[in-house]
């Protein structure tokens, strides 16, 4: 890397990205500058811990059973934890629900409230973690929709993604990285461990149209209904002019494979099956802020029959089927499912 690009990457910390940005916000009050400023907090917390793993004790399981019927992993914990103590004392977030959590998570009366309700998959991909593959944090921001004076209610929470005023992850990958959007952009940031700060390393982040790589466990096939099994044999045919065939890749963290798909492009996909109707990953806590992600990339995201963003959500822990990627490739899928 040149001198010049690293003193570019350098002059841009997360923190004075969104401070820019948000001048230009009307009736901006420092409020969500803060707020990310906290989840980035977090973020380095789980960072680090992560970064130690074999060396000290947060590797396996710590023997519960998750609100998902899923096994808790020390980590899962730790970061669930970890989000919850930095965004509770922060003062901007009034309510905060996550995916190991069964009810929404009041902020304790000696905090100040924010106007801002926050839902994170605090480690997306346990199975991955005893294996040093990429894991990852997803979040969630809504504005309440309950009376600023009223206690925060479920309410809050069950708002469509298309109501999202911000979504992200950091992916614990080779090297740590906050990706977020406010619906305008989306913007990538590595962290530089030994200063302690992400710096600006991927701005204004575009999807590909259409790729060539698909994503899926194929593991699971013989669950799957037949159009889902046909959308999946396509991308394996020799087909040049339709770009076939499609590599395969699928790391089974959520984060990894929406990370190179949103950098790549080509299409992610966990279909509902004869098990689960509504497929394995959560409206609210992977589903919605990964296609807030893609959408404001120039990307897409669906059920398959209907965008993942214009789903009122009925229940905290919702699962839904989620394909989500290139737009062509999107498009695709709901014109095989459709
Ligand atoms: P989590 O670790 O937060 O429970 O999420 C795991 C999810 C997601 O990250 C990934 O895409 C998917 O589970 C993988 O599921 P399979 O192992 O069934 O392929
Ligand atoms: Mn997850
Ligand atoms: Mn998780």
């Amino acid at each position: 890397m040149s001198e010049s690009t690293l003193a570019e990457i350098y002059g841009w910390t997360l923190e004075r990205h969104i401070l820019e940005q948000q001048r230009t916000v009307e009736g901006a009050t420092g409020e969500f500058t803060k707020l990310f400023q906290q989840l980035a907090l977090a973020g380095k917390i789980i960072a680090s811990r992560v970064n130690q793993a074999g060396l000290v004790d947060v590797l396996g399981v710590t023997g519960e059973t998750n609100v998902q019927g899923e096994q808790v992993q020390k980590l899962d914990e730790f970061a669930n934890q970890a989000l919850i103590r930095v965004l509770e004392a922060g003062g901007q977030v009034c309510l905060m629900a996550s995916e190991e959590v069964e009810d929404p998570i009041p902020i304790p009366t000696k905090f100040p409230r924010g106007k801002y309700v926050l839902m994170f998959d605090p480690l997306d991909g346990s199975s991955n973690i005893d294996v040093n593959i990429s894991i990852g944090t997803i979040f969630s921001v809504h504005q309440r929709v309950t009376d600023s004076d009223a206690e925060p209610a479920l309410s809050d929470c069950l708002q469509p993604g298309y109501k999202q005023v911000a979504a992200g992850y950091i992916i614990y990958g080779s090297s740590t990285m906050f990706v977020y959007t406010t619906g305008q952009s989306v913007h990538g940031f590595t962290l530089d461990p030994t200063v302690g700060e992400f710096f600006l390393s991927h701005p204004n982040i575009q999807m590909p149209k259409r790729g060539k790589i698909y994503s899926v466990n194929e593991g699971n096939a013989a669950k799957w209904s037949d159009d889902v099994r046909a959308w999946v044999d396509d991308f394996k045919i020799s087909d040049e002019d339709r770009g076939r065939p499609y590599s395969g890749r699928y790391i089974g963290t959520l984060v990894a494979d929406f990370h190179r798909t949103l950098l790549k492009g080509g299409i992610f996909g966990y279909p509902a099956d004869n098990k689960n109707p509504n497929g394995k990953l959560r409206l609210l806590y992977e589903g919605a802020p990964m296609a807030m992600i893609a959408k404001a990339a120039g990307g897409d995201a669906s059920t398959g029959t209907q965008k993942i963003l214009d789903i009122t959500p009925t229940e905290l822990h919702q699962r839904v089927p989620l394909y989500i990627g290139s737009a062509d490739d999107v498009a695709e899928v709901e014109r095989v499912l459709g």
